[in-house]
């Protein structure tokens, strides 16, 4: 059977990512608020530590009030009972909100670095992860990984502190009966961190399998036509029970693993009980403790039991936030191919010409999109690219603005790599229609200012007009403050291209990038648009991208670019003009069609 992305084994994409220990990098985003993290821990101390004195209190309660008759204990032991649960009340509330808040702080800190990190990667690392990937990387991670850290932190300290003190109290009591306790919980205690291995590779896996699902969710979401139009439901659905199956699995093993670790704790612990009693009733009797010991050792000995149990589970979180560290660590160590040199210099203008030598690009290492392009373009010029489909015509252009870098050869602008300017001046230069063209969610206004942030209500209003948007504007009760996007209206093909192309229009970069920026147009529509582009395109370096030849016959320069080679290179005529060209080929094709 072959594999596609509906059927290819789970297991193949879950054993991926190396165990790395990296949490002392978390350093800095702690650093700001190590105070109260520190202090949100100190305070805990105590919280833990006064289980101990209730426990401890029982003792004179016993051998003063029960046996002695005291009025004085009689009195006191209940006032300061109420006394020191308070205090631990009160602390318990301080401890906690002091952890939501430093927790809170950091995992926001970590998750804006974590935004720009992403933001920061090139186009290549975009083409090969996946939306639930980064969801899961960049955002459930940082929660697992801050905020499960600082609470199951503070949640051990309590525990440990308490099982200390409690300890304490037991050893005050007798020491003989004290190793015994201790002897059968560190025998339970132990077989956490023998299932402790095991847990984590679960832990792991499950992650990755609600990373699977995630995307799932978002396919079935923005996929939804396509999922329809080819009946993949059934497809969809197979892929997705698999992946709940697995899940179901993962939690399985996870409980098959741990499940029995409840039980026989509490089996040894209360056969250490049996033993304690065994052993006091002959001490007593001697006289080597009194009631009041026993009663209190084993008011102790019941209240250890708990923090002991659930230290463990603390462990496993404080795991799945060491292991989310790790993730995240990963996600920081990613280097962006494309980034300014420290000696990039600024862009401020193109006077002569853009080249590209010599230039080749792969996608994927030995897979030349584009082999040996050399083509001058200068300034004011307009050149169109044609050819065939998956010809190498977007990638060719993708390169000006640095999306990708080519791996051979260089792009110039006035004799200088275009590696060598800072991006964001680079950037600067073009405006880009793209084949297909994102909105953002906002009003159509927001869409067309991206273009220039600081424009005026004359220039929108140009930029609306020239892309002939205008009468389809006034259509709208909102006009252009009409919602796009998930909570507004959604614009069909022709119309999300107009708008960026009023985007481009109020950008008004001196290298315009067409890419079949009018492809989604009916004729009447394009014969308008191509008026606006034409005015776009005044005075401009023009790339053009067109299937329609008609849209391209005025251009300085037609390059005819097929499995990544220019094959023909020259005007209109010119290339018409040769005998059994390629141009003339896709020019006739389409002549004859239109006279069909
Ligand atoms: N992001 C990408 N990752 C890997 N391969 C890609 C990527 N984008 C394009 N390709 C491949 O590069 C080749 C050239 O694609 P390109 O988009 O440049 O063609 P095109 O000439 O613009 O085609 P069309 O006329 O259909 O738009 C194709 O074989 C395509 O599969
Ligand atoms: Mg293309």
């Amino acid at each position: 059977m072959t594999t596609n992305i509906f059927t290819r084994p789970l297991g193949d994409v879950i054993r991926q990512q190396p165990l790395v220990a990296n949490y002392k990098k978390m350093w800095p985003f702690v650093k700001p608020y190590w105070f109260r993290a520190v202090l949100g821990l100190v305070l805990a101390l105590p919280v833990g530590a006064l289980d101990a004195t209730v426990a401890l209190f029982l003792k004179y309660y016993t051998d003063d009030v029960l046996v002695k008759k005291d009025a004085f204990f009689a009195a006191w032991i209940p006032v300061l009972i109420i006394a020191f649960v308070l205090v631990q009340s009160i602390l318990t509330y301080i401890v906690k909100y002091l952890n939501t808040w430093v927790g809170n702080k950091i995992t926001l800190g970590v998750r804006k670095k974590l935004f720009q990190k992403l933001l920061s990667m090139h186009s290549g690392y975009f083409d090969k992860v996946d939306s639930g990937f980064v969801m899961m990387r960049f955002n459930s991670d940082a929660d697992t990984a801050c905020n499960g850290l600082i609470n199951n932190l503070r949640m051990i300290v309590t525990r440990v502190f308490s099982s200390v003190t409690l300890v304490g109290v037991l050893l005050y009591n007798s020491w003989q009966l004290t190793l015994i306790a201790v002897g059968a919980f560190s025998v339970a205690g132990g077989l956490i961190f023998i299932v402790r291995r095991k847990l984590e590779e679960l832990v792991r896996d499950t992650v990755i399998v609600s990373s699977i699902a995630m995307r799932a969710y978002n396919e079935a979401f923005s996929g939804n036509r396509t999922i329809f139009a080819y009946n993949l439901q059934d497809d969809q659905i197979t892929r997705f029970n698999q992946l709940m199956d697995s899940a179901f699995n993962l939690n399985m093993g996870m409980i098959k693993h741990t499940g029995w670790l409840s039980p026989v704790m509490h089996f040894i612990v209360s056969l250490g009980l049996a033993l304690v009693f065994w052993q006091s009733s002959s001490m007593i009797v001697a006289g080597k403790i009194t009631s009041g010991n026993f009663t209190s050792f084993v008011a102790a000995l019941l209240m250890l039991y708990t923090p002991v149990k659930t230290m463990g589970d603390n462990y496993v979180e404080i795991k799945k936030a060491f292991l989310a560290i790790d993730r995240i660590f990963e996600v920081f160590s990613l280097k962006t191919e494309i980034a300014d040199k420290p000696s990039a210099s600024t862009l401020s203008g193109i006077h002569k010409e853009i080249r590209f030598e010599n230039l080749s690009f792969a996608y994927t290492p030995g897979v030349w999109v584009l082999k040996d392009i050399n083509l001058t373009v200068p300034v004011g010029h307009t050149v169109a690219f044609v050819g065939n489909s998956g010809g190498g015509k977007s990638t060719i252009v993708s390169l000006l603005p640095r999306f990708y870098d080519p791996q051979k050869g260089r792009v110039t602008v006035d004799g200088k790599d275009i590696r060598d300017f800072t991006l964001s001046s680079l950037r600067d230069q073009f405006a880009v229609v793209f084949q297909d063209n994102f909105l953002f969610s906002g009003t159509i206004r927001d869409n067309i200012l991206i273009g220039r942030p600081g424009a005026t209500e004359a220039d929108l209003k140009e930029a609306v007009k020239n892309a002939h948007l205008d009468s389809f504007i006034a259509s709208l009760k909102d006009g252009l403050d009409t919602v796009l996007g998930e909570r507004g209206i959604t614009l069909s093909g022709g119309q999300r291209q107009r708008v960026a192309i009023a985007r481009a229009f109020i950008k008004n970069a001196p290298v315009i990038v067409l890419d079949e920026a009018t492809s989604a147009l009916d004729n009447k529509s394009e014969a308008v648009v191509q008026k606006a582009l034409d005015n776009l395109t005044k005075n401009k370096t023009v790339f053009v991208i067109a299937h329609r030849l008609s849209t391209v016959e005025n251009a300085d320069t037609i390059v005819v670019l097929n499995q990544g080679e220019i094959v023909e290179q020259g005007t209109h005529q010119q290339l018409l003009d040769i005998e059994g060209g390629a141009y003339a080929a896709l020019y006739n094709a389409q002549f004859k069609h239109k006279k069909a």
